[in-house]
């Protein structure tokens, strides 16, 4: 790297991997994107602007910046024959099931012609993925209410034409909120990179295999699916739901601190972060305006923001270093938005889709060796195969 920090040998020994496009300090709260603070491109920056910083390392200049977003436009469609494989999934299907089944199926149509050591396949890899992601998700919602599915308007910016896509119908033109597109937009932003996190390094082991890329980030939305990781902000939402009430709190802060009960708060704590993470002061500040905007009073919101309190002056989340994480706020505005729970995790994996392509694209254009984790054995030594009168 460019040496601007430095590690103690013990951390350098448990490193997975050497990374120049995210840095995370847990014990400050810091999350740097090519150097950049999360919060600085959260208030001035977008989202396609982030894709740009993150893949190729620097910020784009005005010319760079339009035919980047230009590329993506030329990509947002999905070939005619993806849209077959939605009709074999039940119409109850999660969409996070449909969008592992329908990406790693995007192999299928360009795996053929993709020579991963070809930095200029590569690029296009990337673009087709970031394009087409929110064109799945969108399929995938579409799909679950037996909607028609809606074609990419490309006259609309990136989050403007998801919402397009999830909520507009083809008999009437779409009449997008730019405050609820500007609050996709940072949303999408907040989820695009977060170093080595549990879906990132499986992108990385699947990569280093030589798999192609769109396998790769299918088996990333797999690891994104679980509740300890994307899958908790659809989590959160469960969990504010099952409180009910802000009378209720004590008694759910109280099973979250006992041992015996595999409960946890969803949207709390962090395998790095032991400070607020960034992007959940973001989330909040977003989650009040989107609120104010919508004339949306969610009583939810006030059990979230009433959990937060106890939680944060609660001795036992406070010696664990256990703070709101990315996910307790963003589901939050996702349902003031009208988008279902289920789409929650979703709409973090197309977030992310440009950090993992970004970290498979970092690890392939240089020299790589195929994972391979060993273990600590604690099962029997050899021994002889027994006759069945013996067993
Ligand atoms: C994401 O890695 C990333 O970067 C992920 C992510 C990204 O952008 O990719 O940031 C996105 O996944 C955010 C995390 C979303 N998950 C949740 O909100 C689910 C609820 N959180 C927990 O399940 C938990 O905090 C984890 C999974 C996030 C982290 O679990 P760890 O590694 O066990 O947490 P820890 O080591 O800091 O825990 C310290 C202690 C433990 O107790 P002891 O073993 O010391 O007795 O705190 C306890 C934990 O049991 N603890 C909690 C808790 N989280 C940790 N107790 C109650 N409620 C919680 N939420």
């Amino acid at each position: 790297g460019k040496g601007y920090f430095t590690y103690d040998p013990g951390f350098v020994s448990t490193a997975a991997c050497e990374s120049a496009i995210t840095y995370i300090d847990g014990g400050k709260g810091v999350l740097l994107h090519r150097g950049y603070p999360i919060e600085q491109l959260a208030e001035q920056s977008d989202y396609l602007e982030t894709c740009y910083l993150l893949l190729n390392g620097e910020l784009p200049t005005q010319q760079e910046r339009e035919d980047f977003v230009n590329t993506v436009k030329n990509h947002t469609m999905v070939h005619d024959q993806v849209s077959t494989f939605f009709k074999g999934f039940r119409r109850d299907a999660h969409p996070m099931a449909i969008m592992c089944g329908v990406v790693g199926a995007l192999s299928a149509f360009y795996h053929d012609s993709l020579e991963i050591s070809n930095e200029h396949h590569r690029r296009i890899a990337a673009f087709r993925l970031i394009a087409k992601m929110p064109t799945l998700a969108a399929m995938s919602y579409k799909y679950s209410i037996g909607m028609p599915f809606m074609y990419p308007d490309n006259s609309m910016s990136y989050s403007e034409n998801f919402l397009h896509m999830m909520f507009g119908n083809p008999c009437e033109p779409s009449n997008i909120s730019p405050v609820l597109a500007k609050a996709m937009d940072k949303i999408f932003l907040l989820h695009a990179d977060h170093e080595q996190n549990a879906s990132t390094s499986t992108v990385r082991l699947a990569g280093s295999s030589g798999a192609n890329p769109f396998a790769c980030i299918a088996a990333g939305i797999a690891a994104l699916w679980g509740p300890s990781h994307g899958g908790a902000n659809e989590a959160v939402l469960d969990m504010l739901n099952e409180i009910g009430d802000v009378s209720r709190i004590d008694e759910f802060v109280a099973r979250a601190k006992d041992k015996d009960d595999p409960f946890r708060l969803m949207g709390f704590g962090h395998r790095v972060y032991k400070n607020f993470d960034p992007r959940a002061k973001v989330m909040k500040q977003t989650a009040d305006e989107v609120l104010k905007e919508l004339g949306v009073n969610d009583p939810l919101l006030a059990i979230a923001k009433r959990l937060e309190e106890i939680a944060l002056e609660d001795e036992y989340f406070i010696e664990k270093k256990l703070y709101p994480n990315v996910d307790f706020y963003s589901g939050i505005i996702l349902k003031a938005m009208g988008i279902p729970t289920s789409m929650f995790t979703v709409i973090f994996a197309v977030g992310r889709t440009v950090g993992w392509i970004a970290h498979w694209n970092e690890m392939i254009s240089g020299s790589y060796r195929i994972g391979r984790p060993r273990q600590l054995y604690t099962g029997y030594a050899q021994r002889d195969y027994p006759d069945m009168a013996s067993r």
